[in-house]
């Protein structure tokens, strides 16, 4: 790898620090290291889920992480069939040095205190965040997207992350998968942002008319983009017709259910013969994948921080949703990116 391209994986790590350290303090607070210390020899996922009281779904994806970064194992039981339930994990060198009589209550104590710091908490996990199931502390999951009124701040510099979020993800979608654009009159870009990502792919395919397409008071804060038309509305309720739509960086916030309301309004929008959805999120390959695979597990970490039921999704969760939603079939192209890209046709 040439220095460039090393900087661009490493870039993540810094980029997504927080929620990954915000995990290993989770583990700590939930006991994972101690409850594998006291039992006698590896754990299997529903037994570590009994032994610290954190459902399986969200424990299931911070112990991917986990494993990932080497701090415990994971080790496939061959008698047993290729589920969950087929893998033990156990303790490695490092995870023997976070329990509550040794390093743990260090890392935890440079943490700060609960009510200072920010992501995942052991509570949040225990009630079900995370885990795919109903979080009773946070029933509706459009909070997110609401929070900003509360802090104008914090709103605006997430503004200016989500329009470099646009054109770093973009760069890659022009450059790796050009022939994704070939034939596309008309293209609207749902949760479109401020519309940087759409006048990107205008400018570099300017066969393409553009729509953008977001919440009112996001579209309310848009300047004039040529080729792009601006339009405010909600993703649930209607999407504006297109030859083809776009999903940039969407889907890994909601739940599986609301993805496929989603996918569904976007499948109404375009025609049924020769439509398609163009969607550019992370695929998590859990046996093994490339050099991005440590960006897309820590992302999937401060998605499950920052949103309610969101998550990364493999190949085969991806093929479920889109099944559902009532897709035919559908492609996927990697990139040298942590996004990929699957086109999805009626
Ligand atoms: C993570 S951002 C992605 C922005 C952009 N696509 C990108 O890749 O950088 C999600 C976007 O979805 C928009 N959004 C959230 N809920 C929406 C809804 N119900 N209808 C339309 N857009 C929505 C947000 O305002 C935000 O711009």
């Amino acid at each position: 790898m040439d220095e460039e391209a090393r900087a661009n994986v490493e870039i993540w790590k810094y980029a997504l620090g927080f929620a990954a350290m915000g995990v290993v303090k989770c583990a700590i607070e939930l006991g994972l290291p101690d409850a594998m210390e006291n039992h006698d020899g590896p754990m299997t996922l529903s037994q570590l889920s009994a032994a610290v009281g954190c459902p399986t779904g969200s424990l299931h994806r911070i112990m991917r992480f986990l494993t990932h970064n080497g701090i415990f194992k994971k080790e496939l039981n061959l008698s047993k069939s290729q589920d969950l339930e087929s893998f033990y994990y156990s303790q490695t060198a490092l995870s023997r040095l976070l329990t509550r009589d040794k390093m743990g209550p260090f890392v935890l104590v440079q943490a700060g205190p609960p009510s200072q710091s920010a992501g995942l908490t052991a509570k949040d996990l225990k009630s079900g965040k995370g885990s795919g199931v109903q979080n009773i502390n946070a029933p509706s999951e459009d909070i997110f997207w609401n929070m900003f009124e509360v802090d104008p701040a914090f709103y605006k510099l997430f503004q200016q992350f989500l329009a470099s979020h646009a054109k770093i993800a973009t760069t890659a979608v022009i450059n790796y998968c050009p022939k994704a654009f070939e034939g596309i009159r008309c293209l609207v870009d749902v949760g479109g942002h401020e519309g940087i990502g759409i006048g990107m792919l205008v400018k570099a395919f300017p066969w393409i008319r553009g729509i953008n397409f977001d919440l009112p008071n996001v579209i309310a804060g848009a300047s004039p983009i040529d080729g792009v038309e601006h339009v405010a509305g909600n993703m649930f309720e209607s999407v504006p017709k297109a030859d083809a739509v776009m999903l940039m960086w969407i889907l890994h916030d909601w739940s599986d259910d609301l993805c496929v309301d989603i996918l569904k309004k976007c499948k109404e929008a375009i025609p049924a013969d020769t439509g398609k959805v163009i969607i550019v999120d992370a695929i998590i390959d859990e046996e093994g994948g490339d050099e991005y695979t440590g960006a897309r597990l820590a992302m999937d970490m401060t998605i499950m921080s920052a949103t309610i039921k969101g998550k990364e999704r493999t190949d085969k969760e991806w093929a479920q949703l889109l099944n559902i939603a009532g897709f035919s079939r559908h492609t996927i192209k990697h990139m040298k990116a942590i996004e990929s890209v699957l086109e999805a046709y009626p």
